[in-house]
């Protein structure tokens, strides 16, 4: 006797498989990274980030108005820091005519409705190519997190809807809400970096905006002091929850494919939004082996961020965001 349930059935034609699949990616489940740069028409490619760019403010503005065509409706920034203007304390940062802040201003002028979330980080502003500040070869965590507190007031200054601190010191969170409550930027949202592991991961990020760990005596080689180890599970739900009583609107895990148990854990456990980062080697990745003619590109590519969202992100960063809304359109 066959059995009276076959599966099958409901894989029989494109329609049927339509009707019935449970992920659907749409452009609204992207945030874009951008990556700013100092100049004036520079559109620069990411070398090992292909098709991956730096814009200057004035090719931004183009840029996020095309996005906003295409119904991507917010963006993550990072800008690439001069090396002249970097130091132990990230002092740059704060300057309200920074790179940071006037790109900000840029995007709310060419697009007004555009969300903008701001990386809130010490390394690419740290001689050093730390998240925090260096003393004896240690980074310091309370004296980071007032700094990134008032990164984030610079940041709300400036227009920033959200503050994205990618840092992992402890205590942040508190530290950033408490700041903008004070300063009355009761409206700005923080999307935490909750569960960010010290990843390889993250090299070509680190060529975009030349932010690597310095190759220094006494200056520690990698970020395994404050980013995650990539063995733990349980610490990562420690490390949100946390986040969230601190005050977190959006909770982050990064890398994504590499780390999609601990997204589907966290999406059980929390009640906010849950956002994943697919890194810049995820993305690398793709593209060489694409370039290579070993993986189809497009497929590969959907795949992927179609078991990021299966897994549970309710919001997706990702270099592919571009890509997939074409491919879907
Ligand atoms: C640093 C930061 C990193 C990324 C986002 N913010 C790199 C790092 O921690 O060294 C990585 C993003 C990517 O690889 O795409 N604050």
């Amino acid at each position: 006797m066959y059995p009276i349930r076959r599966n099958r059935r409901l894989r029989t034609n494109e329609a049927i498989r339509s009707l019935v699949r449970e992920t659907i990616i749409t452009p609204n489940d992207f945030l874009v990274p951008l990556f700013v740069v100092e100049g004036k028409g520079v559109k620069e490619e990411i070398a090992s980030m292909p098709n991956y760019y730096r814009y200057s403010l004035d090719l931004l503005s183009e840029e996020v108005k095309q996005l906003w065509s295409m119904g991507l409706k917010s963006v993550l920034l990072f800008v690439k820091v001069p090396d002249l203007l970097k130091d132990n304390k990230g002092t740059e940062a704060l300057n309200p005519d920074g790179l940071m802040q006037r790109a900000v201003k840029t995007i709310k002028n060419a697009c007004p409705e555009m969300l903008v979330m701001t990386d809130v980080a010490l390394d690419p502003y740290s001689i050093y190519g730390h998240d925090g500040v260096l003393v004896d070869g240690k980074v310091l965590n309370d004296d980071t997190a007032e700094i990134l507190a008032d990164m984030s007031i610079s940041h709300a200054e400036a227009g920033a809807d959200f503050v994205a601190p990618s840092d992992m010191m402890d205590g942040r969170i508190l530290t950033i809400r408490e700041a903008l409550e004070d300063e009355g930027f009761t409206d700005t949202g923080i999307m935490s970096y909750s569960a960010k592991y010290a990843s390889a991961f993250y090299g070509p990020f680190r060529d975009a905006l030349d932010s690597a760990p310095a190759n220094m005596k006494n200056v520690p080689k990698d970020k395994k002091t404050y980013q995650m180890d990539p063995g733990n599970r349980d610490e990562a739900l420690r490390e949100t929850e946390m986040d969230i009583d601190e005050g977190a609107d959006i909770v982050m895990i990064k890398p994504g494919i590499a780390y999609l148990d601990i997204v589907r854990e966290i999406r059980n456990e929390v009640e906010v939004p849950v956002a994943v980062y697919q890194v810049s080697g995820e993305y690398a990745m793709i593209k060489a082996a694409a370039e290579k003619g070993w993986l189809d590109h497009d497929a590969v590519m959907m795949e992927q961020i179609t078991a990021i969202k299966r897994a549970g992100a309710h919001i997706i960063a990702s270099y592919f965001a571009k890509d997939v809304v074409n491919f879907i359109s």
